[in-house]
């Protein structure tokens, strides 16, 4: 791939395909990672000379239309405070941006234009037209197949990854290619469907998998303990059954909680048990792991050469139940293993314990990370690879 710190910008026009796609609550930005991530990339192009427009998309808006709710304003003013530069935004773009050499725009919702999801020729070929040089840096959305992710790359003049996808690419490939071993994953989040093919893909790379929150809940089944009113899906036990014996004969290891905090409710002020596991009843819904497992898996995390971690172990936003989350966390912090951590509700843990600093790499991805996780090729990464360096 094609490096854009290795090219030269000087009054280039230069399009960069961002990840701006961030939570806004009342036109309040409630998670700005995504935007610090972006910013040394843009003053990068901008001190290199570069005329630079910027793309991202927000949401999922109807295509061909314009509407507030789904309108990049706040990310625009935000980006003008973060480069201390005026960022205009520019509402109608695919024609032409007028942009001067060391100026900066930021271009409206690219999946507000038609043609955008559906990864349509000609749009891909009027982005390319906009520009000298496009560069490719929205690793969130590097597993999108769309006009500004994948089709502008084969008919950009020319085209380059970007510093953030770049060390994004970089990291995980340290993770998962090439570890220091032990290798250990955490795989966690609420629906084990969703999570499926990456325990599959991981079993093969890891030596431990710690699997927990509501993915957990069908490993504890087929173990033969009863998960009581837990979120769960009956008819992965056996799926679960399958990995685990998967896991089993490759040497690999799914430690099971050995202790649960249980609440007859899903709330916060529901009263927490601490339980052995296999005492869960009817009634119980496992809302965490309980202290012991948690000292347990602390101690594999801090004996790790690697540390992958995807979603809380936990219900962590209810205080009752974050204890786990919060083990879990700080071991990682406190690991001298590489560790890199990405999806939204792992990053809402990152922040609430403080831990950003302690992490080797903090992905900006959500589908992305879980993706690469799962042995797939990033379509806008194939389209720059096809490019060559
Ligand atoms: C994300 O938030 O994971 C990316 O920005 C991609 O968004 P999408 O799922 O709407 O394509």
């Amino acid at each position: 791939i094609l490096r854009m710190t290795d090219l030269d910008l000087a009054g280039k026009r230069v399009l960069i395909r961002q990840d701006l796609n961030v939570p806004i609550e009342n036109g309040r930005i409630t998670s700005e990672q995504r935007i610090t991530a972006s910013i040394p990339t843009l003053k990068l192009a901008l001190e290199k000379g570069a005329a630079v427009m910027v793309t991202s998309h927000l949401g999922r808006p109807k295509e061909g239309q314009w509407s507030e709710a789904d309108s990049l304003a706040p990310v625009a003013r935000r980006l003008s405070e973060l480069l201390g530069v005026e960022v205009p935004l520019v509402r109608d773009w695919v024609d032409g941006v007028e942009v001067r050499p060391g100026q900066i725009v930021l271009l409206e919702n690219c999946r507000m234009n038609v043609g955008e999801k559906a990864d349509d020729e000609a749009l891909a070929r009027k982005y390319a037209a906009l520009c000298d040089v496009f560069v490719m840096d929205a690793f969130g959305t590097a597993h999108r197949a769309q006009a500004s992710t994948h089709g502008v790359i084969r008919f950009a003049p020319v085209a380059a990854g970007g510093p953030l996808l770049m060390a994004e690419l970089d990291a995980l490939a340290r993770a998962l290619d090439n570890p220091a071993r032990p290798l250990l994953a955490i795989v966690a989040g609420s629906k084990v469907s969703t999570k499926l093919e990456l325990l599959t893909n991981l079993v093969d790379k890891v030596a431990q998998l710690i699997v927990g929150g509501g993915i957990a809940n069908p490993f504890i089944a087929a173990a033969g303990h009863d998960v009581g009113k837990s979120l769960y899906e009956p008819d992965l036990v056996e799926t679960a059954k399958k990995i685990a014996a998967d896991a089993q004969a490759r040497g690999a290891r799914i430690p099971l909680p050995v202790d649960v905090v249980v609440a007859p409710a899903f709330a916060a002020d529901a009263p927490a048990t601490v339980k052995p596991v296999d005492q869960v009843g009817a009634g119980d819904m496992i809302l965490d792991i309980g202290p012991q497992t948690a000292a347990q898996y602390a101690e594999l995390i801090k004996a790790a050469g690697t540390v992958v971690w995807n979603g809380p172990v936990g219900v962590f936003e209810f205080d009752a139940f974050a204890r786990g989350t919060e083990t879990v966390a700080r071991a990682i912090a406190e690991s001298r293993a590489f560790s890199i951590a990405g999806g939204g509700d792992t990053l809402a843990a990152v922040d609430k314990y403080g831990i950003a600093d302690d992490v080797g790499y903090i992905s900006t991805g959500g589908g992305a990370f879980l993706e690469f996780l799962e042995g797939k090729t990033l379509p806008a990464v194939a389209a720059l690879e096809a490019r060559g360096a």
